[in-house]
């Protein structure tokens, strides 16, 4: 059935629930009370989770909804069917496509039940009564009639398993009603308007800083962004951008930074709002971001390079609130050659750091704030963990872009007095790539699968094949074992991750 509106209803629609009406009431008829549909207000999801649904509403049952309704619908949803922060907290690497990641459920098949076709995050996203998780489970045989004869189906009555295992464990630990969800009700919605401060550690481009001023479109429930900040090496950041926040505290936007198209996921409900900024077409390619008000509680929140090496004069970035005046130390070994630039949320300074400095964690103070565990000193990295540990890349094509590898080697001082080791943030490594195993390497994968950069560790896959030069005109595929190897320092320091570069992804949904 497709649902046709008249022009004039169309002009004078546009509250959230009179778009609910108009689109969705045809098929989910209104129920007891005001604004509530059947399913529809049976369940609470993300914004994106509710953009999917809009979608297969579309694709499966006809459903036309112009564009500027569909934003509408879906903030309107978001907004008031959406999910708490603690409720969406930990599958925020999901909503933020961290993708190269392990995912674990504290039950026996459910991997095996549902998280093989899509991540199990997919779900964990999502609040429901059991009626509607096992509505859910309908939707899933009903729609997708190959589902049960698939591996991982076949061998066990899935319909009935689903129903009697998955279902409850479901509805137990995801309910529609809950006590996070309803507190949040009452929370008043993040006003973002105001000046920001953003930094983060762009792949092969460098640590950066900028602030963000953030505009009201008049009219509109949106915002508009500018971006002025620059590398620690000096170089600009120039962006501007566009963002919705839905559900009170989940942002989203999209941005130009230095002429590169970028979108941005951010957790608002805290002061201080921590997400990713990642290329929407090859994912990997991103970096996480911290965004702090330039009125945020007073006090050091962070600095760039968050560990500094020996023997080197350096740059320097302190970041926060209530900077611009008093004395600044850095504990002994640390000079401050000179005070670049100061204000009120920002110090760079340049520094030297004396051979002899020992290693461990700095006494920053700024002014009457001090931090003990944020800056550390280092002269050799003890060791080295790259991340992720295993990424998935892909090969490009004209439709569908390649998806890179990106890495990072974090470094690792370990504690001298048997306390924690010490994080350095990313240190400088060279990258290079080898055969995972030895058909790997008869297979010459380390020559068609793509190339690694040594410097950025930034893999880039090749295009897509069949490739007439392979056996069996094999795609350009790769097995792949990713090395780093830390520079300049005399005792040798290295670590290894695994790289599979794969075919393309056709279906790119925004929750996996
Ligand atoms: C032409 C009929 C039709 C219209 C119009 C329609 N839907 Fe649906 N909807 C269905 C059917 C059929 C199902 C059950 C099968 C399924 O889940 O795909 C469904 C299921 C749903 C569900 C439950 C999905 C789940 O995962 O359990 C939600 C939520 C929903 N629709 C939302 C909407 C919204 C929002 C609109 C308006 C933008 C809308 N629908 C418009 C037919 C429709
Ligand atoms: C055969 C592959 C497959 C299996 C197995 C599978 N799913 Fe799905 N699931 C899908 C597909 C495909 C969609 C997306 C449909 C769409 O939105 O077009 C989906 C959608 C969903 C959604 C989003 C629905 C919405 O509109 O909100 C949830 C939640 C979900 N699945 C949970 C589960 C659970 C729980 C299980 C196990 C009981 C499961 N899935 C098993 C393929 C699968």
């Amino acid at each position: 059935m497709v649902l046709t509106v008249t022009p004039l209803a169309y002009a004078i629609a546009n509250s959230g629930p009179e778009l609910v009406d108009q689109h969705c009431s045809g098929c989910h008829v209104a129920r007891e009370g005001e604004n509530s549909w059947s399913r529809i207000s049976q369940q609470r999801k993300t914004p994106e989770g509710w953009e999917m649904t809009i979608a297969r509403m579309g694709i499966m049952h006809g459903v036309e909804v112009p564009p500027a309704d569909r934003r509408a619908l879906v903030k309107y949803l978001a907004d008031t069917r959406g999910l708490a922060p603690e409720e969406s907290a930990a599958e925020r690497a999901l909503i933020e496509r961290r993708l190269n990641r392990v995912e674990e459920f504290d039950h026996p098949t459910f991997q095996e039940m549902c998280a093989r076709c899509h991540t199990g995050g997919r779900a964990m996203l999502q609040r429901r009564p059991e009626a509607e998780w096992d509505k859910l489970v309908h939707f899933h045989v009903g729609q997708f009639q190959t589902l049960e004869f698939q591996a991982m189906a076949r061998d066990r009555d899935w319909f009935g398993l689903a129903r009697s295992e998955i279902v409850p464990w479901l509805a137990e630990q995801l309910p529609l009603e809950s006590e996070a969800w309803s507190n949040w009700q009452e929370v008043s919605p993040r006003q973002p308007e105001g000046t920001w401060q953003m930094w983060g550690n762009w792949p092969g481009q460098g640590r950066f800083v900028a602030d963000v001023a953030v505009t009201p479109e008049t009219g509109r429930d949106r915002y508009r962004l500018e971006v002025s900040g620059e590398f620690l090496d000096g170089r600009p950041l120039l962006g501007e951008g566009r963002a919705v926040v839905y559900t009170g505290y989940e942002w989203r936007a999209s941005l130009t930074l230095n002429g590169h198209e970028f979108k941005q996921v951010l957790d608002m409900s805290e002061e201080t709002a921590h997400g990713r900024i990642f290329d929407d077409a090859d994912e990997a390619y991103g970096m996480q971001v911290t965004m702090q008000p330039a009125d945020a509680v007073s006090g050091v929140a962070a600095t760039l390079p968050t560990a500094l090496k020996a023997g080197q004069s350096q740059r320097l970035v302190v970041m926060g609130s209530g900077l611009e005046n008093g004395e600044i130390t850095l504990g002994d070994g640390i000079e401050v050659e000179e005070v670049v630039e100061r204000s009120d949320t920002r110090v760079t300074l340049q520094v030297n750091v004396a051979d002899h400095v020992a290693p461990g964690w700095l006494p920053l103070t700024v002014g009457e704030h001090r931090q003990d565990e944020l800056l550390v000193a280092y002269d050799e990295v003890d060791y080295l963990q790259i991340e992720p540990e295993l990424a998935v890349a892909r090969v490009g094509s004209p439709e569908t872009p390649a998806v890179s590898g990106v890495f990072q080697a974090i470094g690792y001082l370990k504690s001298p007095d048997g306390g924690e080791d010490i994080a350095l943030g990313d240190v400088p490594v060279t990258w290079s790539v080898q055969p995972w195993d030895e058909i790997a390497e008869h297979d010459g994968d380390v020559q068609y699968a793509g190339v690694m950069d040594k410097a950025t560790g930034i893999f880039a896959p090749s295009g897509a094949g069949p490739n007439p030069d392979r056996k069996y005109d094999a795609n350009n595929v790769g097995n792949l074992r990713v090395i780093a190897d830390v520079e300049g320092q005399a005792t040798a320091v290295q670590d290894d991750a695994h790289l599979i570069v794969t075919v393309q992804r056709w279906n790119n949904p925004p929750l996996r």
